[in-house]
């Protein structure tokens, strides 16, 4: 929490009430706020300093569900300021118009988001097969020389979203929007074309690594493959399953890179395995 929040709320709330408010995400103008039950009574209060603090935020949400389903939205309500949950999110020279309520939208990722942007080589296709509002897709777009970007989202919000990005941000030459189910559209219209494929689903990483190898060139390429680790052996268990599923398919891996995300409970993590694919010769 800024020690501005804090010298703020002194006196309003105890010792042990501050201890509870934690780290908040900014997306645009609008913060995100999580508070425990025993925070609810004040959430007003603790909004309202949010507003005086933060100059640039318009509306404070508090957070009222974990993120759920397979859109992946969370619940949220307006606890101070402007009633809304559309705002413009500004991230690596690229502007995201979101409804935080429709879609799955996360300002934590853009260090990943730029990370992966630039590895991306000229010429590349891309297929980014849980694409959001667009945001890794858009980025990639402004910040490498890929030749196509395809990116795929199963929520008609994302989806629209995700179509009025592309012509904020001036790619519609290179990003195709695509609704529908990532293994649908890849099977229907993708397989065997990319050079490199997102996956930035955890959750899913596992059910769908298969169509990621399914839509990579015959010859191979790179994933992007997103999922939880925990300590004492955070990639292991990831790195075992991506080697043995593409080892049944003739299909060998070779680890570029492993990296810790963002730490979501005590010593587990949101990782990403890079991984090159080929096939070898026969
Ligand atoms: C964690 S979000 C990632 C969004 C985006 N990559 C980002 O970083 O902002 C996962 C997205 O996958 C979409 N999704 C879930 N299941 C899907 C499926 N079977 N096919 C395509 N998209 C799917 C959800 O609607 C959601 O927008």
């Amino acid at each position: 929490m800024p020690n501005d929040l804090r010298t703020r709320l002194k006196g309003y709330l105890s010792d042990e009430e501050l201890k509870l408010i934690r780290a908040f995400d900014i997306v645009g103008d609008i913060a995100i706020v999580k508070l425990p039950p025993r925070l609810l009574p004040k959430k007003h209060l603790i909004g309202k300093a949010l507003l005086e603090v933060q100059k640039n935020v318009r509306t404070v949400l508090n957070q009222i569900s974990p993120v759920k389903g397979d859109f992946r939205t969370r619940e949220l309500e307006v606890i101070a300021g402007e009633e809304r949950t559309e705002t413009i999110h500004r991230e690596s020279g690229c502007s995201f118009k979101v409804d935080l309520r429709k879609v799955y939208f996360s300002p934590r990722l853009a260090a990943e988001r730029l990370r992966v942007a630039k590895q991306v080589e000229p010429g590349e296709v891309v297929v980014n097969l849980f694409a959001g509002v667009g945001s890794y897709s858009i980025i990639i777009a402004r910040h490498s020389q890929a030749a196509v970007i395809y990116s795929i989202d199963i929520n008609p919000a994302a989806f629209e979203y995700m179509q009025t990005n592309i012509r904020i941000n001036k790619v519609a030459d290179r990003v195709v929007p695509i609704l529908g189910d990532a293994r649908e559209v890849v099977e229907k219209r993708l397989a065997g074309k990319a050079d490199r494929v997102l996956m930035p689903l955890p959750e899913l990483s596992h059910d769908f690594f298969g169509v990621a190898l399914s839509a990579l060139k015959p010859t191979g390429g790179i994933v992007h493959f997103y999922d939880y680790g925990e300590e004492p052996d955070i990639y292991g268990p990831s790195l075992d399953f991506v080697r043995s599923n593409a080892a049944a398919q003739g299909l060998e891996i070779k680890l570029l890179a492993a990296r810790k995300i963002r730490s979501y409970a005590v010593r587990c993590y949101h990782i990403v395995l890079d991984l090159k694919v080929s096939r070898p010769e026969i």
